[in-house]
């Protein structure tokens, strides 16, 4: 079953139109990772299905709910949380006040939610009283999961965790992605690196805000023709 269905979304900033009626389906527990060049829309799917952007046409649904404009907050409290590809972070709060605002929408305890981030960012432990901006690219990176993950959330989307870090940082991060999804988290992971495919069980690709293939992970990966297209090789 479908934990969240896009369908036939129609979207865009002012008079432009990004997105021309994008389908994609993620199914419970699944990693589903959305490939595509730059300024193919992946940012814009988010933000619609985030409700940061209202669609102009279309539905996002959310567990048999129609949830397309609702206001992010209500989303993060339905088990949704958006890790926006920049600003994700707050440079001058410390490590452990980063996570607390990731859970100023929780009214229970959540002191325990914060030691099991801890404890599965470890490296992230040892800077718990750092000021964030002073973190390495891939530490940024694992607190703004972290954040996000306090609110304990069902549905994970997040927009290019692995550009700008260096290649054993890109594999520790799919890897933590990976392990955040065998604990129950549902992943929509849009990316340009196509070592998110190793990641995912499924993959769309998309261009010009429009749907351009998809298949199994492993499939799209071998599939020639996509490689050459839409991944550089
Ligand atoms: N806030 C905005 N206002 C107006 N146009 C925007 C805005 N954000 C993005 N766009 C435009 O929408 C199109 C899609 O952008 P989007 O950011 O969704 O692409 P993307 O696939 O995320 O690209 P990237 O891989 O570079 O992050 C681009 O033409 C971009 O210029
Ligand atoms: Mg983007």
């Amino acid at each position: 079953m479908s934990l969240l269905s896009v369908k036939n979304i129609v979207s865009g900033y002012g008079s432009m139109e990004v997105l021309h009626g994008l389908n994609v389906e993620v199914e419970e527990k699944k990693i589903v990772a959305i490939l595509g060049p730059n300024g193919a829309g992946k940012t814009t799917l988010l933000r619609t299905i985030f409700g940061v952007i209202t669609p102009r046409k279309g539905n996002i649904i959310f567990k048999d709910t129609d949830i397309s404009g609702t206001h992010p907050e209500r989303m993060a409290k339905m088990g949704i949380c958006y890790v926006p590809q920049e600003g994700n972070i707050f440079p001058t709060l410390t490590v452990q006040e980063n996570l607390e605002m990731g859970a100023f929408i929780r009214q229970d305890d959540w002191h325990n939610r914060m030691e099991e981030v801890f404890e599965f960012f470890p490296s992230l432990t040892d800077r718990r009283q750092s000021s964030a901006g002073e973190l390495s690219g891939g530490m940024r990176q694992m607190l703004a999961i972290g954040r996000a993950l306090m609110v304990n959330p069902e549905l994970l989307l997040l927009d290019e965790p692995s550009t700008g870090l260096a290649p054993v940082l890109v594999d520790q991060i799919f890897e933590r992605i990976a392990a955040l999804n065998k604990q129950g988290v549902t992943v929509v992971l849009v990316e340009q690196n196509a070592q998110a495919l190793n990641a995912a069980d499924k993959a769309y690709i998309i261009e010009g805000g429009e749907n351009k293939a998809e298949g199994k992970a492993d499939e799209l990966m071998k599939n020639e023709e996509i490689g050459k297209h839409y991944m550089g090789r």
